[in-house]
């Protein structure tokens, strides 16, 4: 039987997506008005998220409840790894730090893995989603403000294992939908989805000031 729990999602962070694309930072970048140091700080931040969540992720794999929604092939770490070299150069991690933002959102991550892990679903959904969908149209523009070629500086946003987004979308909704949880589970996977959806537009906010600095 389904849970809905991908269209509950969906529906559930609505409010919180708008609000995450009216942040200044985003309004900015889709306009284009993004610099390198700017961007290599938001890499970074995310380097240590997904670090954080694709290892957490890893550990509950076989778990009934994350295994539905555990694909591999999703994993951004190397991809960040990459990204970090080219902008920072080989000694890359001797030259980046996680913001307090990033911070906490780690520190989230860590609670609910020790305390209630299949609250993680709503970590993966939002940010996996997330890069599959508004992601690819970042990376376009990343590319031309940046002025990047060959994918150099954007595998981030790259999913090379991936041949059709739409259609891998379509499966990643039908495997949150296999989740067995009971409406009180789904509603709290919806709850924490809003929590992650926050630590990103406060992982922007911080962002902002980098990007008032430069671009003005
Ligand atoms: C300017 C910034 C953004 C733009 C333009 C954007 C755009 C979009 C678009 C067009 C979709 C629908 C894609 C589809 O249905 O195939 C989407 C979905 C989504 N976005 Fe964004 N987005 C942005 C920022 C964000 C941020 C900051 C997050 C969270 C980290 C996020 C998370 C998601 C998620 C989870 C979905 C999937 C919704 C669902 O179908 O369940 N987005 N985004």
């Amino acid at each position: 039987m389904s849970s809905n729990l991908a269209a509950k999602l969906q529906i559930g962070t609505q409010e919180a997506h708008t609000n995450a694309e009216h942040t200044d930072f985003m309004r900015r970048f889709l306009k284009g008005a993004v610099d390198k140091n700017t961007f290599g700080k938001l890499l970074g931040n995310l380097y240590y998220i997904y670090n954080q969540l694709e290892a957490e992720l890893r550990c509950y794999q076989n778990h009934p409840w994350i295994s539905p929604i555990y694909f591999p092939k999703l994993n951004r770490t190397a991809s960040l790894e990459q990204d970090l070299t080219f902008f920072y150069g080989e000694n890359w991690r001797d030259k980046i730090t996680p913001t307090a933002a990033a911070q906490a959102y780690i520190s989230r991550i860590r609670e609910l893995s020790a305390i209630e892990p299949v609250l993680l679903i709503a970590h993966a959904y939002t940010r996996y989603m997330g890069d599959l969908s508004g992601g690819q149209m970042l990376k376009t523009i990343s590319e031309s403000a940046l002025g990047l070629e060959n994918d150099r500086g954007v595998s981030f946003y790259e999913f090379k294992e991936i041949k059709d987004l739409s259609d891998f979308k379509a499966k990643y909704r039908a495997g949150l939908d296999s989740v067995e949880v009971d409406e009180d589970l789904a509603d709290k996977i919806v709850e924490e989805a809003n929590i992650a959806f926050n630590l990103n537009i406060q992982l922007l906010r911080e962002l902002e000031k980098s990007l008032v600095a430069v671009v003005n």
